[in-house]
């Protein structure tokens, strides 16, 4: 049962889809070619330090999500997974769309990334270009789908879904972002992290991660319903992952709130609270140390339509 992942769907919609596009040529030429994709260069320092826990430690996505996602798009020749880190969406899409684009700006989360032969990983710098877009990913109205799998919230969005709504097909393609909040293992390991999240981890969190708190409610999506739904969502989700301590504890590591602290020479994860989480992880019944931690998954999912950009 060793490292095996396992996922279930709780919700999910069918969706619409109509005719007609518009070219942004214009805008991206009046564009200085260096508009940022990312909020904060800092923010991804901290990915590029936690690459190797980052790609040990985090859930894989539920296969039902991304059968769920391609089911909006008529065609399936070309997706674009931004901030794809290690490729763990990347790797789910690549099953169902004939090519794959992973693109995201820290060279060593892609170095992490399982290579397949129908995907492409390209390092991007932040700001990513108007040329970076068109020669990494693709030219106008060429995408499929755009994914963002737990990264959209340290996107500059306004620039960000300017270059997607762009380069997506009109009016099919869609976009698909989503975000996972924090796992539930047991009640005992659950109270000793929400107690560690609230005083400890929460005054470390970038102002963007409310965003994930408040499972992408908030976050601004300015794409139409598909079809079936009668909003963006969020639709939830849920993934597992089976863990033991150590794996928990590096879940904890590779997370920016604890980062950020250890940038400013506090070890969150003192001797006395690794203590507490080892009285709590404890045994299950079966004598096992390893348990299922299960994170809820919140998606938004939209077409571009007409749009203009
Ligand atoms: C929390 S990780 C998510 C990784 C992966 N998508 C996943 O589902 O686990 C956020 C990722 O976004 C990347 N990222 C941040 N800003 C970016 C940008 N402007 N362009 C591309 N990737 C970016 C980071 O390097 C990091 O790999």
């Amino acid at each position: 049962m060793r490292n095996s992942r396992k996922a279930g769907f709780v919700y999910g919609v069918a969706m619409l889809f109509d005719s007609g596009s518009k070219s942004l040529t214009e805008a991206y030429s009046a564009m200085s070619g260096t508009k940022s994709v990312l909020m904060s260069g800092d923010m991804a320092d901290l990915f590029v330090k936690q690459a190797k826990q980052y790609a040990d430690s985090r859930p894989n996505y539920p296969p039902h999500l991304f059968t769920f996602i391609a089911s909006k798009t008529p065609s399936h020749q070309l997706a674009w997974d931004v901030g794809t880190g290690s490729g763990q969406a990347a790797q789910s899409l690549a099953e169902i769309y004939e090519k794959v684009i992973g693109t995201d700006s820290s060279e060593k989360q892609l170095e992490l990334a399982a290579k397949l032969p129908n995907v492409r990983y390209e390092h991007t710098p932040s700001p990513m270009s108007t040329w970076d877009l068109q020669h990494k990913v693709g030219p106008e109205g060429s995408v499929d789908l755009v994914t963002v799998a737990q990264a959209l919230h340290w996107f500059d969005l306004p620039t960000f879904y300017e270059q997607v709504k762009w380069v997506l097909k009109k009016p099919h393609g869609v976009i698909a972002a989503w975000c996972y909040n924090v796992p539930r293992v047991s009640p005992s390991v659950d109270s000793v992290f929400d107690e560690f999240y609230a005083v400890e981890l929460t005054p470390y969190w970038d102002p963007a991660r409310l965003l994930v708190e408040n499972n992408y409610r908030s976050i601004e999506f300015p794409f139409e319903a598909v079809e079936g739904a009668q909003h963006t969502g969020p639709f939830e989700f849920v993934t597992e992952r089976e863990m033991g301590l150590e794996d928990y504890l590096t879940y904890i590591r590779s997370g920016s709130a604890y980062q950020t602290a250890k940038e400013k020479g506090v070890e969150l994860l003192r001797e006395d609270v690794v203590h507490r989480f080892k009285s709590a992880w404890g045994e299950d019944e079966h004598g096992s140390h390893f348990k299922i931690a299960t994170f809820p998954v919140y998606l938004r999912i939209g077409k571009v339509g007409h749009a203009s950009t």
